[in-house]
């Protein structure tokens, strides 16, 4: 018999009064004063938990029961009528026929994900176990909807996946927060040996844009989507040391084109959130007290505000959170201007454009003050930055100038300039941090909580 889902159950797809068969796990059980028992149970497949009655008479005659041993999180396989239920909390349960235990729970009283409500971070030492509770199970579904949505936004837009190497030499960002995967581990004659593998330093890469942007000059329209590797030592709630970015990569564009594009996206990623995860979202709006539904449809209704740097800067000085004598080439904007901007003064999303060249990496396209550079940044209430991008450098006497200026190593960058001497054109591209935009849309505050096996510094376990 096939396996119904809880989700097509509350979707309406089964027929009230068929026999059904569904296959979950208990989240709670209770005793009535009758001769019932009712076992809520999930599938995962949604938020939702369908109850089962089950009439303890009809188990004597099934030398069934055991079932009445059961405790949360032992796995069932259940077959039963489905009814309308006439409480006004669920819509349907199931009239047990038949029922079997799968799994049972060894030793219930120490089962790590008892009903009771747990923490997030005591959540966190159980990694392998915290998808079974709600909010974990809320998060995965939401995570997995955006990946979904990312690639079909993309792909009926005629953007083509290409798959960047996860082993390079060159660091993008021209940062030193790499990790070096230099060394082959063998076991040669019972002894352990390492050798230089590739005959050259390489390291996990931190993005895989400078690959993209070479099939970019070529198919026009092009992405790639993959973990990422950062080795900074950065303990905060939104750093992990292996994320997984989207990078977008657009010839014949400017930054003007690209953030048109980067906006499309957004709002077709949440309004595709807002239709099939509702139930999640609302899961969060009760458990957060946040007001998730209505934030993700203001943004849906307005568009990004726009700010160049150098504006961003001058709010700093009016409201005396930088000294108005510095210049705004000289300024860096920091972790704490960032939230100010953000969460005080704006209250909501903003993009902030031409930044000065000496904060930006090699790439980005020197404007015609020579100072500032095509460069964007999205910041995001209490997220900060979830999206970064920029036009490119297109011609090959400024990138020279810019890989000089930087002290960076001709050799390595050769057949990047290649990309510039052979039919060269305007590009655009960006890069969005895919765990930094299911904290916006969840309003979970760590990072830790929407991926699934975090890494971190001094942490890398399960
Ligand atoms: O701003 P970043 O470093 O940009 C790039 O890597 C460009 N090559 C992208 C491009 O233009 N193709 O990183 C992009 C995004 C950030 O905005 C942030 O959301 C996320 O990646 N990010 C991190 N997320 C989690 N943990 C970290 N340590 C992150 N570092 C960056
Ligand atoms: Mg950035």
């Amino acid at each position: 018999m096939k396996i119904s889902s809880i989700k097509d159950i509350f979707e309406n797809k089964i027929l009230i009064d068929s026999i059904v068969k569904v296959k979950g796990w208990i989240k709670n059980k209770r005793n009535s004063k009758s001769n019932l028992l009712f076992i809520d149970i999930y599938d995962g497949s949604c938020v939702n938990t369908l109850q089962i009655i089950v009439n303890k008479k009809l188990l004597k005659n099934n030398i069934n029961h055991e079932i009445l041993k059961v405790t949360s999180g032992c796995s069932l396989s259940v077959k039963g009528k489905l009814v309308s239920s006439l409480n006004v909390n669920q819509k349907f349960e199931v009239y047990m026929h038949k029922i079997n235990v799968i799994g049972w729970i060894n030793k219930p009283n120490s089962y790590p994900m008892s009903s009771k409500k747990h923490s997030m971070e005591h959540l966190r030492n159980f990694a392998h176990l915290r998808p079974r509770t709600n909010i974990i199970g809320c998060i995965s579904r939401i995570r997995s909807a955006i990946f979904y949505s990312i690639h079909n936004f993309l792909y009926i837009n005629n953007y083509h996946w290409v798959s960047s190497p996860i082993i390079t030499s060159l660091n993008t960002e021209g940062a030193g927060d790499m990790f070096s995967v230099k060394y082959a581990k063998n076991l040669e004659n019972n002894k352990i040996t390492y050798k230089d593998f590739f005959g050259k330093e390489v390291f996990l890469t931190v993005s895989g844009q400078l690959s993209i942007e070479a099939y970019a000059c070529a198919l026009s329209k092009v992405y790639t989507f993959g973990p990422i590797f950062r080795a900074e030592n950065s303990n905060t709630t939104r750093h992990l040391s292996e994320f997984w970015m989207l990078e977008v990569e657009l010839a014949f564009a400017d930054l003007d084109n690209i953030i048109e594009v980067v906006e499309k996206m957004l709002k077709y990623i949440i309004n595709f959130i807002l239709k099939n995860n509702k139930n999640d979202l609302l899961f969060f709006e009760k458990n957060l007290n946040d007001n998730i539904v209505n934030k993700l449809k203001i943004f849906l209704e307005s568009n990004i505000c726009q700010i160049n740097y150098q504006d961003a800067i001058e709010i700093l000085k009016d409201n005396k959170i930088i000294n108005r004598n510095y210049m705004f080439l000289d300024v860096e904007l920091n972790l704490d201007h960032e939230k100010f901007l953000v969460d005080k003064y704006f209250k909501k999303p903003i993009i902030i454009k031409n930044y000065p060249k000496d904060f930006k990496p090699f790439y980005m396209r020197i404007n015609k003050d020579k100072k500032t550079v095509s460069a964007f940044d999205i910041l995001f209430p209490n997220v900060g930055e979830i999206i970064g991008g920029s036009q490119r450098e297109e011609r090959i006497l400024y990138l020279d100038k810019r890989i000089k200026e930087l002290n960076l190593n001709f050799n390595d960058y050769s057949w990047y300039r290649d990309l510039r001497f052979y039919g060269t054109v305007p590009h655009s591209g960006f890069g969005l941090g895919l765990e930094r935009l299911i904290m916006y849309i969840t309003g979970i505050k760590n990072i830790k909580d929407v991926i699934p096996f975090p890494r971190t510094p001094k942490n890398a376990n399960f």
